[in-house]
């Protein structure tokens, strides 16, 4: 469980999370939602200690990683995997070197049995006969994809999507939408998914928090959303430049 209280965070004092709480139960997929820059992605560098904050505290499974070491951090990451906006691979690899690159570095596993647990899970996302590619032969899909295999190589506990689906067209955006339910159903762990892709959120999520000037101003479940009288909540949802959001 992720225990969120309190969390503030400014850059050069622009502040941009305000005092943020929220709790995310093991086993759900929870949805961030917000327009662009209200901080997502800033919320979710400090679940993986990639930032740290101003204030406030974050408790993973029972403790408070605002006071760990550096080194502590860098442990607490085999418990995540994390899809970014940009699939951040490494060209100069192959797309098998790609997946299997947390087993080399973290554990002694041989490089055969690298090979076999990285062409096992590029099957789990939907890719066949990828192994030798190298990433710049492959459509921004299968980038996605690859980049969603090398965060669950070691089935971390949590998987942190950062815009999942943001740039592919409709039926992609749904076969990644397919592959977060998958996952989940296969690795059994806790998702958070940040997008503003709405489709995408009534698919996988079994709650969602609306982040709006550095805090949580909704949290419910999809069916909530689409009936709340949360002025700010039904501006995003309906997609209107009218309301008590300005961009
Ligand atoms: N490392 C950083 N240094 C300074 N400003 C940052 C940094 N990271 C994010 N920001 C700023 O924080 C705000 C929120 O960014 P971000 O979390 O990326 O938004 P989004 O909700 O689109 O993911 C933006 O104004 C961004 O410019
Ligand atoms: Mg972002």
């Amino acid at each position: 469980m992720i225990e969120i209280t309190g969390l503030k965070k400014s850059f050069k004092g622009m502040p941009v999370l305000t005092g943020l709480d929220l709790t995310i139960q093991d086993d759900e997929t929870m949805a961030v939602i917000g327009p662009s820059g209200c901080g997502k992605s800033v919320l979710l560098k400090h679940l993986v200690g990639l930032l740290r904050p101003d204030e406030g505290k974050i408790i993973i499974d029972g403790e408070d990683i605002t006071r760990y070491s550096d080194s502590k951090l860098y442990d607490l990451r085999e418990k995540f995997g994390m899809l970014f906006q940009s699939a951040a691979l490494f060209d100069s690899l192959s797309v098998g070197e790609n997946v299997g690159l947390w087993l080399k570095e973290h554990t002694k596993t041989p490089e055969t049995e690298i090979a076999v647990k990285a062409d096992r899970i590029l099957n789990l996302v939907g890719l066949r006969d990828v192994m030798e590619k190298r990433p710049s032969e492959l459509s921004g899909g299968m980038k996605k994809r690859v980049g969603l295999a090398r965060a669950i190589i070691n089935e971390p506990k949590y998987v942190l999507y950062d815009e999942p689906t943001t740039g592919l067209d409709p039926i992609m955006s749904d076969i990644i939408n397919d592959l977060i339910i998958k996952v989940r159903m296969e690795l059994k762990n806790t998702a958070i998914v940040v997008t503003h892709d709405m489709a995408s959120v009534y698919k996988v999520a079994d709650r969602i928090a609306m982040m709006h000037q550095g805090k949580i101003v909704f949290l419910g479940k999809p069916d909530d959303i689409k009936t709340t009288d949360n002025p700010l909540a039904q501006q995003f949802i309906q997609g209107k430049a009218q309301g008590p959001i300005r961009l």
